[in-house]
């Protein structure tokens, strides 16, 4: 109504107009900003000392790094450290003992300083010149990293960052400002100075009195001044608060900072055995005090909470996108993963569909969730969106098929706590040492005495799985697998794993693949076969119709092409280890084999097995980065499907907004990594050791003996009563039925007869 008499507006209208709806856009763009960060803005990723996750903190690899692999407006964050000669230079600790080289290179330069109140001994930065340190070398201080980059990197101030990696973003973290009064350096005078020349966008500080001290300085500045969070029980030094009772004081906080850092915890709290609890109200109750919110403390390369499963981009996901609040930032020695989770992993629309490529496929179920196989590592794989959901079949000593991820029970069953603990016995042909088998125990023994157990493959390097759920879920028939795949009509299909078909036919007289054949009946769902064997699969495509998966046991560089014509009689799809695409050497990939491109242009199509998010299994290629591993398998090998324990992992991966954009369309962190790349990065005097030669697959490892005739009657049959005597009916209409053949139905009468 007013704007009526927009003839008559003064000067001081237009202003209060322009401001007005510059307010009212501002707003306006909040509201419709799918970020709920304080101004809406899409979250910062702060790289701490660079990608410290791969190069030592706070050198020049690892700044550059961080914008060229991760997005290019990556924060570099610097902890700032004066020297005796009042030279600011980065790096992670005061102490330098871990961080660098200077015990060799000085080793009578130990001193003993009481910081924040503390005595410490060690090498300290004020003890020497930026000529001395000259001398000195980067390492990466984080023992679970590569140190194959150390010694390369010399230590920079932070002009050297300015000048040499030219940053786009630049975050000063300063810290023991009293410590440097003592030994009469100024953080405050070398800060002011260094403004003058370099743009510095953030400083933080976890001492009060210094951000007090400077806030006057940088109020008309572009500087943001953070104030950053120490332990909640930690005394905040010029205060003698703790930052647990400082956190109460947000008002306060706002009159020297425009922005707090804490560490994630704060934002979701951990129990101490590692689950989240839920979120705390500090995102929302800092947005009220217009502060705004960075959460610090991410790497892929720990043993995150549990409730993420080992995925790190979940863990950013839950910082940003939760449907409460998103941080302002975070804080990462990973930034990669950070950026993919907010450039492309955020605000997708659960409901969309996706490409069927690649298909997603159990191991187990998902297996890094639940114990294997059991009803709820099923429920899980449902739940995440796997495609496929598998069933490795084994057979009990009453002849009842079950899903077990190994015949032998000592490998994801409780048996060896239980009375059947003396049921073990040595069969080479099986594996080396004892074994509890399947086939040795019945039905009903298993399901009345046993708990299934969690795998934790990675239990060297003390990683466990979901320790709440060790021995949790129930065991499942086949039967109860078909059923419980026909109810979900989402899947794609089902996958039955048959492995020892020819020992069970020779040495027991079983045919395991007979009796697949006959419970195929049960579904009508797509049923794919897997086995190692080629002789199993050669019968299951003359019996049905089933797709037929070959898994390739063993790591191979190459197939002959003669192999490839043999493969191709039996089976439609290929599985492949990691290995046989990208061969490593220390975890460091050294090529890409061709093998995935010869496989399909034979027109197979080709699976890779086995994809976990523990970061120990990935190559340092990787980053520690589980849907990074996935991206390369998928855009750079060209895969076309995943057999993980983790389908949750992979389905968020094909989920991604940028999944659907072309390779130049892509931004960086979502283009496959350069394969060997880190390789060539290495000093030639440090390179990892040189691969033998990897087997090519001829046509002697993929031809097999057909299996001998065996029957279908159970392995015991004194212990069977009321025996379940499979059969082999086709039902019309199945996708995958059985093709009864004559023989079939001698041994189904066979099976019949015996058990009238
Ligand atoms: C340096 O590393 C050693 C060995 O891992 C560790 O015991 C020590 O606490 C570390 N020192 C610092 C200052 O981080
Ligand atoms: C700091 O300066 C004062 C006065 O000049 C001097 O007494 C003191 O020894 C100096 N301290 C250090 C650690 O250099
Ligand atoms: C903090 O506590 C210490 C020891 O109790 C005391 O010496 C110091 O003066 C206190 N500082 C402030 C700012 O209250
Ligand atoms: C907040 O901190 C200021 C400065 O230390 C203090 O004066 C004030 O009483 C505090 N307020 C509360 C509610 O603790
Ligand atoms: C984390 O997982 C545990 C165990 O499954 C569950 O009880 C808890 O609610 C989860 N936490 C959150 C925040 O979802
Ligand atoms: C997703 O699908 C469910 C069930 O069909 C529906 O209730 C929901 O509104 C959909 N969500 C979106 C974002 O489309
Ligand atoms: C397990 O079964 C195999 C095959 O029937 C048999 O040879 C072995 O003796 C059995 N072991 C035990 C402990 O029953
Ligand atoms: C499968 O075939 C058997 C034997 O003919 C029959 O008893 C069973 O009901 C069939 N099951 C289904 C689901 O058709
Ligand atoms: C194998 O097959 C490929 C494609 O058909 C062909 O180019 C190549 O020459 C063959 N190699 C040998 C050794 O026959
Ligand atoms: C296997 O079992 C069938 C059916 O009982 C029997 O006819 C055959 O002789 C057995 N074969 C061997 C090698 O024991
Ligand atoms: C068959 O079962 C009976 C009764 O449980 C048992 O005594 C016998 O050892 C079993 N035979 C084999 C070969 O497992």
């Amino acid at each position: 109504m007013w704007l009526r008499s927009s003839w008559g507006l003064s000067l001081l209208a237009v202003f209060l107009l322009l401001s007005l709806f510059t307010a009212h856009s501002a707003r306006h763009s909040k509201a419709s900003s799918p970020w709920l960060t304080y101004t809406g803005d899409v979250p910062i990723v702060a790289a701490r000392g660079g990608f410290s996750g791969l190069f030592p903190d706070s050198s020049s690899s690892a700044y550059a790094f961080a914008y060229i692999a991760g997005s290019p407006d990556t924060v570099s964050w610097c902890d700032v450290r004066l020297t005796k000669d009042g030279v600011g230079i980065c790096l992670p600790e005061i102490i330098m003992d871990n961080c660098t080289d200077i015990t060799y290179a000085f080793p009578d330069g130990k001193s003993s300083y009481v910081v924040n109140g503390v005595p410490t001994t060690g090498w300290f930065s004020v003890d020497y010149t930026m000529k001395d340190l000259s001398q000195v070398f980067l390492k990466q201080e984080v023992q679970s990293r590569t140190d194959k980059f150390d010694g390369n990197f010399h230590i920079l101030s932070v002009e050297d960052v300015e000048t040499q990696v030219k940053p786009p973003s630049f975050w000063l973290n300063i810290q023991h400002d009293m410590f440097y009064k003592q030994h009469n350096l100024s953080m405050t005078n070398y800060l002011i100075s260094l403004s003058k020349r370099v743009i510095i966008d953030y400083v933080s500080s976890p001492e009060v009195t210094f951000l007090r001290g400077i806030a006057p300085r940088f109020r008309k500045s572009k500087t943001q001044l953070v104030f950053r969070f120490l332990g909640q029980d930690i005394i905040e030094p010029s205060t003698n608060q703790t930052y647990g009772s400082l956190l109460k004081n947000l008002t306060f906080v706002k009159t020297f900072a425009s922005g707090i850092i804490v560490p994630k915890e704060y934002i979701w709290p951990v129990t101490s055995d590692l689950y989240l609890q839920p979120h705390t109200s500090l995102v929302s109750d800092a947005h009220k005090a217009e502060l705004k919110v960075f959460a610090s403390g991410f790497a892929n390369d720990v043993v995150l909470s549990y409730n993420y499963s080992y995925d790190p981009l979940a863990e950013v996901l839950s910082f940003v996108d939760n449907g409460d609040f998103s941080v302002d930032g975070v804080l990462t020695d990973f930034p990669i993963t950070a950026s993919e989770a907010i450039g492309c992993f955020s605000h997708t629309n659960k409901n969309t569909s996706v490409n069927a490529k690649p298909v997603v496929v159990s191991h187990n179920g998902a297996s890094g969730v639940y114990p294997g196989c059991t009803d709820l590592a099923y429920q899980q794989a449902v739940a995440d969106g796997a495609d496929i959901i598998d069933c490795p079949v084994q057979v009990t000593q009453d002849g009842v098929l079950i899903c077990m991820s190994s015949i032998n029970l000592m490998d994801d069953t409780t048996v060896t706590k239980s009375p059947f603990n003396v049921r073990s016995s040595s069969i080479p042909e099986i594996q080396k040492g004892l074994g509890i088998y399947t086939f040795n125990l019945t039905w009903d023994e298993i399901q009345k005495n046993l708990k299934p157990a969690m795998s934790d493959p990675e239990l060297e390097y003390v990683l466990v799985r979901n320790p709440r759920f060790t021995n949790a879920g129930n065991f499942m028939t086949l039967s109860d697998f078909l059923a419980f795949g026909k109810r979900n009509k989402a899947l794609a299909g089902v996958l039955i794993s048959i492995e020892h078909a020819s020992f069970l036919a020779e040495k027991l007289n079983y045919s395991i693949t007979d009796a697949v054949i006959s419970a195929l009946n049960q579904t009508d769902q797509e049923v794919l076969i897997q086995s190692s064997s080629s002789a199993v699969l050669t019968k299951m495509k003359q019996k049905t119709k089933c797709k037929l998966v070959y898994k390739v046991d063993e790591s191979i560089g190459d197939a002959d092409n003669s192999s490839i014509t043999d493969i191709k009689h039996f089976a439609d799809i290929v599985a492949v280890q990691k290995q046989s695409i990208y061969p490593q050497s220390l975890a460091f990939i050294t090529r890409e084999t061709g093998l995935v491109e010869k496989l399909q242009s034979a027109r197979l199509s080709v699976h890779v097995y086995l994809l976990k998010n523990e970061f120990v299994s990935q190559a340092w290629d990787f980053f520690s980065d589980p849907s990074v591993e996935i991206n390369n398998f998928v855009n750079g090998a060209g895969v076309d499907g995943l057999i993980t324990d983790f389908p949750g992992t992979a389905v968020a991966y094909k989920k991604n907004t940028c999944a659907k954009l072309s390779d130049e369309d892509a931004p960086g962190y979502m283009r496959p990594v350069q394969v060997g790349g880190l390789l060539q990065l290495i000093d030639p005097q440090a390179q990892p050791p040189a691969l033998a030669p990897m087997q090519v697959l001829d046509v002697s490892d993929v031809i097999e003996p057909p299996l001998p005739p065996a029957s279908l009657i159970p392995l015991n049959s004194t212990v069977v009563q009321n025996a379940v005597a499979p059969t082999t009916q086709p039902s019309a209409g199945q996708r995958c039925s059985a093709v009864l053949s004559f023989l079939a139905s001698m041994l189904m009468l066979i099976g019949y007869l015996v058990f009238v």
